[in-house]
């Protein structure tokens, strides 16, 4: 299939459009590099043994979108562009919602005026608030999402929710994603944070490259077995497997598809650590604080709709997602940047 990916510079883009390619489809990105380095497709390329088309276009950009969509013949658009950071969202709101909610609107007009209503839209476990049950499946409902950002998702899966309810036509398959970390395995692309990182890997990661003094353990008295949160770490290549295979509910006419993409396992931030430390030989001093306003104790999937419907599981465990995320950061201390 020939492939739009919207944010294919990024984190889970770059990794997506390896799997992609693997899988023989034909990959054209757009990202506007808000947050992405070039290099990360440049990376890409090595790994994949050719350049990637691409395009340093915003989505708010009608003409720019158009222009692209016209020069191609797109089955699908994976749609990763969006602004994540949870707490810079609470300071930018309007910021947060132009990007994603406007950009969004802006990207489905497009793809609709050239024929192309097939989109994967990553959404994130963030929509189901603090969960009414664990482990969380796609029937739970939605719940409270206590910042823009997550806002910006649960809305936009209403958004095109309508559309498709109103234009059959479209395949709208919504990808909740749980905590990817993890890198791949080359160690030449990965997660890179601007600044501080809000995330538990990276903040360890640059820990461990001498970064950072410490770790910050947000809160130690949750309902859970050893009082820090509880999370459902996906390793970020098994997310990208997912794409590929969220492409067969497309290819199917599912119409409206809404999956967990997780392992099925909760870890807390202690497992977490221990576990950076047993797979790399490293320690990782550690501080405990507050608990981080926001946050919920315990967050992880029940990922069968997925691997009943779609023949997609996760295969990476906890001990590869630290070492490739390690592998990652201790061959690019900097990231991208030199
Ligand atoms: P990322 O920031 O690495 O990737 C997003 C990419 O989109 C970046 O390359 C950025 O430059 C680009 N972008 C942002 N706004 C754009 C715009 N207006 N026009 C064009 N490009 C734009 O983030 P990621 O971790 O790879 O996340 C990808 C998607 O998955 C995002 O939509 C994110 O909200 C969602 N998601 C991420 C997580 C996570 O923990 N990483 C969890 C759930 C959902
Ligand atoms: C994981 C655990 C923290 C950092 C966020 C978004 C969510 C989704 C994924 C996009 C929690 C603890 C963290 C640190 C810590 N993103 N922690 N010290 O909060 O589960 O999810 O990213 O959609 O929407 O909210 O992930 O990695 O920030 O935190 O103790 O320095 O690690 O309290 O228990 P979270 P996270």
């Amino acid at each position: 299939m020939q492939i739009l990916v919207t944010g294919g510079a990024g984190f889970i883009g770059s990794h997506t459009v390896i799997e992609l390619i693997g899988a023989g489809h034909e990959v054209v990105v757009i990202d506007n590099l808000a947050n992405a380095s070039p290099k990360s497709l440049q990376r890409v390329a090595q790994i994949a043994g050719h350049e990637i088309p691409f395009y340093q276009t915003d989505i708010r950009d009608r003409a720019g979108l158009s222009a692209v969509m016209e020069q191609y013949s797109f089955d699908c658009c994976i749609h990763f562009a969006g602004l994540k950071a949870v707490g810079e969202s609470v300071q930018l709101p309007w910021e947060y919602y132009d990007n994603n909610i406007a950009g969004t609107l802006v990207l489905l007009d497009v793809m609709r005026k050239h024929g192309c209503k097939n989109i994967i839209f990553s959404s994130s476990a963030t929509v189901y608030g603090d969960p009414a049950e664990i482990p969380i499946t796609e029937n739970c409902p939605k719940g409270q999402c206590t910042n823009p950002y997550g806002q910006t998702k649960s809305m936009l899966e209403q958004i095109m929710t309508d559309m498709q309810k109103a234009d059959p036509e479209w395949n709208v398959v919504l990808l909740r994603y749980f905590n990817p970390i993890g890198a791949h395995s080359s160690g030449l692309i990965g997660e890179n944070p601007n600044g501080i990182p809000n995330n538990l890997m990276p903040y360890i990661t640059q820990v461990a490259v001498g970064k950072r003094d410490h770790l910050n353990v947000f809160g130690n008295d949750y309902d859970t077995p050893d009082g820090t949160g509880v999370r459902d770490y996906i390793h970020v290549v098994d997310l990208a497997k997912g794409h590929v295979k969220a492409l067969q509910a497309v290819e199917r006419n599912c119409g409206l598809a809404v999956y967990n993409l997780g392992t099925g396992r909760g870890y807390s931030v202690l497992d977490v650590v221990h576990a950076f430390e047993s797979s790399n030989g490293l320690k990782i001093p550690y501080v405990i604080q507050a608990r981080r306003p926001g946050d919920i104790a315990t967050c992880w999937s029940d990922p069968g709709k997925a691997e009943r419907e779609l023949g997609w599981k996760a295969e990476h465990g906890l001990e590869d997602m630290c070492r490739d995320s390690w592998n990652w950061q201790r061959n690019n201390p900097n990231g991208f940047d030199d």
